[in-house]
Parts: structure tokens; C-alpha cells; sequence
């Protein structure tokens, strides 16, 4: 039975986890962006559509912190004390970011680098694109891009203004880098940088003063692609539509790719997003599957001659990624709905089960409760054919009582037991016998006897003398056809009445009721 119970708890549980699970608990996966913006928008749609795509299930959130260090600092430490499994970060500025990511580490919790690295090499692996070679890329575009008009001005140089994105981040010190190694090897241009914070607004300023100041540049390369909008408002605001080249890097298809499109910009550079691959990459850390530390993805330069194929494309893969999410979402209320029926399911077999265990149970107690009833029924019987029968008497059966503590009888207390019942039924139908005349029938005093047969039989002589009155009687009643009243007197009652009184107490039921049983 015990095995039986044990079973039942090890299919409980192994239903229990077959419900809680579909293929293991999918991974958490935190993503901590520096920023919103179209950019971001879209690596993060492509991470959450990654979720299901690989041998393992990924559970992505997004926390943003719009710019502000001290915002995504709290956030990483809130996210790492939630009981995640990994943390990728975009961080906003190197260098304070930092010790956060330390406190990440120091907690077990594998940290990817997304895009932008800050000042640590504790972390442990880096995807994004090459920030010196877009820049890089850009410069060299740049160069190609003076006219006749600005090559034969008084100075002889095109001037090329860049504005970075803020100095403190990771891709604005690599783009300049980039951008600033290209334009050293272009001395014929007129190089110039200004000091940005990846705003339009404030790309807009630079731009604003410079040409009220007389100081306006031929080319403008932007960080990115919101700040070459800054740009070109200020060119169009200052009337100078189509006098200044702009450039910016990012290339969402409804940011740069359009204005370049547009004419707005004479370039942009695609900075390539790839959630999928961050998510892959996250769960190859976490399987404990080989990966690369260092992961470049790999980006391209976006003209006038090259913008249609490219936003054609770009278009057609952001909406397939629209679809991939679509499904995801489904996938995620199908999962929903199988875990809720899976609960069901549970529930049901747990509760049939337990009618199962609760059914064996009440069985086994019948079962038990009819044993108890039979044996005792046999026990009464044994003890009627003591008192009444003299051939089937055995003294451990006769005075076999199991609850009482009576040490075993021995020998001597046979054979007093047989003198007792021979002066006992020899005596019985005397309904005046006293307890004297019983001593002395069987050489005791009253009070010897009383202690004899105390000691053997647990009941004083006029307690026994009674039983023995009406186990006789009910044998007669089974054997012979004498009445109630005769059978009353014979054993020594002076009234049928009492006899019947008595009868009952000691059976439970009337003589009459015997007789018609
Ligand atoms: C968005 C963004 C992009 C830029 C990238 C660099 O937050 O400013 O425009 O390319 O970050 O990390």
C-alpha cells in the first residue's frame, strides 16, 4: 500500500513538472537599451521575435533608460537582483557604467555587451557593429563627395564638418575615431569637429550658428541619422536647401534610407541591428555552447545609387520581422491556453486519483471492521461453548482475554477451573447459592474463592456465576425448545423479567428476539 501511495506522489509530480514546462523553464533575458528611437525599436522587436526561434526558449524584457546613466545604473542593479539569467546592455557612457556591470558579474549573471561597451573588461562577450569602420566608411564617401564649385573656392578645401554623438559612449569615440583616421588622409579636406549628444536638436544649434556666423560647411557627417535631420532643418530654415551635403549613419528605413531617398542626405551608413543574433548568442552562453567573445556584424555604406535595393529590402525584412512577432504573440497565447488545459488535465487526474486512494481506504477499513466483528463473534461463541459445552473446554479459550493483563493459566488453575464449572452447573439452578456454599463445595472460604477466581478469571464469583447463568441459557435457548420462563428458572433466575434483562446486556438482544433470529 505504501509502495502504491509513493507511486501516486511520483506521477503527481511528474505531472506536475510535464504542466509547469513545455521543453525546460525558458531563459531570462534582460535587455538594458541606453535609448529609444527607431534604432532601438527595431533590434528590440527583433530580439522579443527571437524568442521562440532557437533549440531553447528565451523570455526577453526591455527596460529603456532614455539616455540617463543614473536611470539604467538603478535598472541593471533592479534587473540583476530579479533573478535573471542574463543581461545584454547598450550602456549609455562608458566609463559609469562600469561598476554596475561589476556588481552583475560579481552575481554569476553572464553580461553581453550590445552595440556599446563600457570602460570594463569584465563581461562576457561583445555583438555590435564596427563603430571605426563606419566611420571610416563614411569618411572615405565623404571625400568623394566635394564638387568643382567647393574645390576652386578662395581656401581650395571643401569644408566637412562632423558632429559626434555624446563623447562619453563607446560608438561616438570610435566613429570619430573612424571618421577623424579618413579625413588624415584627405588633407585636401577642410576638417572640422563639433562635440554632439546624439540630438537633433542639438546638431541643429551647431549648424544654426555656424552658418549665421558665416562659417558655413559643404559637408556635414552626423553620428547617426536623427541628429543629420537637426541638420538639415537648419540648412532649410537658413535657405540653404541643397548647398549642404548631410550624412548620418543608423539607416532605418523610415529615417535615413528615406531622407537619402528624399535628397535630404547624400548618404547614411547602415548600422546593423541583428536582435536575432543577440538572442542566439545569449542563449549559446547560457547552454554553455561555444561561442566568440567578440562578434562583429557587419554594416554598409547607403548613396543616392544604392538607397532604392536597400530600403526595399530593408522594408521587406522589417516586415517579416512584424510577422515573425505576430506569431510570436500567438505562439504565446497558444502556449497559454495548453498550460491552462494542461492545469486542468492535472487537476483532474489528482482528484481521481485521490477518489482512487480514498475508495481503497474506506475498503480496507470495511474490510477490517468485518474481521474485528467476525472474530468476536467467534471469541462469544467460544466462551458459550466453555460455559455449556464440556467437551470442547480449553482453559486459554475459555479464559482467553486479550485485553486483560492475566498471567497465562497454568495447570492447577485447570483444574480448578473444571471444579468450578462442575460446582457452578451443578449449583446454578439455585437462584439462592451463595458464595459460602460454592467455597465450600470446592474446599475454599468466601474469600479465598473470591481471590482464586479473580485472579483466573479477571471477574469476582458472583460476576461469573451470572455470565455462566447466561451462557447456559443461551444455549438452551439454541438447542432446546424449552420456553423463556423455563429456561429463566433452570439457570437460577427468580424472574423472567430480570432474566431477560440481564439476557440483554450481556447479547444485546432479548431471549425472545434469539429464539426468533
Ligand atoms: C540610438 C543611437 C543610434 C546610434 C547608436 C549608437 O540610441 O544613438 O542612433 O547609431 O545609438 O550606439
Amino acid at each position: 500500500m505504501r509502495r502504491a501511495i509513493g507511486s501516486f506522489f511520483l506521477i503527481l509530480f511528474m505531472l506536475f513538472m510535464g504542466a509547469c514546462s513545455r521543453e525546460g523553464r525558458p531563459y531570462r533575458i534582460a535587455v538594458s537599451q541606453c535609448a529609444s528611437g527607431q534604432w532601438r525599436e527595431k533590434v528590440n522587436s527583433e530580439m522579443l521575435a527571437a524568442q521562440h526561434l532557437y533549440d531553447h526558449h528565451a523570455e526577453v524584457s526591455v527596460a529603456c533608460a532614455y539616455d540617463d546613466t543614473q536611470l539604467q545604473i538603478r535598472q541593471i542593479d533592479s534587473l540583476a537582483a530579479s533573478g535573471i539569467d542574463l543581461l545584454v546592455v547598450a550602456p549609455t557612457e562608458s566609463a559609469p557604467i562600469a561598476e554596475a556591470i561589476g556588481r552583475v558579474r560579481a552575481a554569476g549573471i553572464p553580461v553581453i555587451f550590445f552595440d556599446r561597451k563600457a570602460s570594463t573588461d569584465d563581461y562576457t562577450a561583445f555583438i555590435g557593429g564596427d563603430n571605426v569602420e563606419a566611420g571610416r566608411t563614411v569618411g572615405e564617401y565623404v571625400s568623394t563627395l566635394s564638387s568643382p564649385v567647393e574645390r576652386f573656392r578662395p581656401s581650395g578645401r571643401p569644408k566637412v564638418l562632423e558632429i559626434t554623438g555624446a563623447m562619453s559612449s563607446s560608438p561616438a569615440q570610435e566613429r570619430h575615431e573612424g571618421f577623424a583616421s579618413a579625413m588624415l588622409r584627405h588633407p585636401e579636406m577642410d576638417y572640422t569637429c563639433a562635440e554632439g549628444d546624439w540630438t537633433s536638436d542639438k546638431a541643429c544649434i551647431i549648424v544654426e550658428k555656424l552658418i549665421r556666423a558665416g562659417n558655413r560647411p559643404d559637408i556635414v557627417f552626423c553620428h547617426n541619422d536623427g541628429m543629420a535631420t537637426g541638420v538639415y532643418k537648419a540648412v532649410v530654415e537658413t535657405g540653404l536647401e541643397g548647398q549642404i551635403k548631410i550624412l548620418g549613419i543608423d539607416g532605418m528605413p523610415y529615417e535615413g534610407l528615406e531622407y537619402v531617398k528624399l535628397g535630404h542626405q547624400v548618404g547614411t551608413y547602415v548600422y546593423p541591428t541583428h536582435g536575432e543574433e543577440v538572442i542566439r548568442l545569449a542563449l549559446d552562453i547560457l547552454m554553455g555552447k561555444p561561442y566568440e567573445r567578440e562578434n562583429v556584424l557587419q554594416g554598409m555604406m547607403v548613396t543616392p545609387d544604392n538607397v532604392d535595393l536597400i530600403a526595399l529590402n530593408s522594408r521587406e525584412l522589417l516586415k517579416q520581422n512584424d510577422n515573425l512577432i505576430t506569431i510570436e504573440d500567438k505562439l504565446e497565447r497558444y502556449f497559454g491556453l495548453v498550460g491552462i488545459q494542461n492545469k486542468i488535465i492535472l487537476a483532474a487526474v489528482v482528484t481521481i486519483l485521490l477518489l482512487i486512494t480514498a475508495f481503497i481506504l474506506i475498503l480496507r477499513a470495511l474490510i477490517q471492521t468485518r474481521k474485528t466483528i467476525r472474530k468476536r463473534q467467534q471469541v462469544n461463541e467460544e466462551q458459550t461453548l466453555f460455559y455449556t459445552d464440556a467437551s470442547a473446554r480449553r482453559l486459554h479459550d475459555i479464559f482467553d482475554r486479550p485485553d486483560d493483563d492475566l498471567p497465562p493459566p497454568r495447570t492447577q488453575d485447570m483444574i480448578f477451573a473444571e471444579q468450578l464449572n462442575e460446582a457452578v452447573r451443578k449449583h446454578m439452578s439455585n437462584p439462592n447459592l451463595k458464595m459460602d456454599e460454592l467455597g465450600d463445595e470446592l474446599g475454599l472460604s468466601r474469600v479465598q474463592l473470591y481471590r482464586k477466581v479473580k485472579a483466573i478469571t479477571g471477574q469476582s464469583p458472583v460476576e461469573l456465576l451470572r455470565q455462566m447463568r447466561l451462557q447456559r441459557a443461551y444455549a438452551l435457548l439454541q438447542s432446546t425448545n424449552k420456553t423463556v420462563q423455563e429456561i429463566a428458572f433452570e439457570v437460577g433466575f427468580n424472574t423472567p423479567g430480570y432474566f431477560s434483562k440481564c439476557f440483554r446486556e450481556q447479547f444485546g438482544k432479548y431471549p425472545t428476539e434469539l429464539r426468533e433470529g
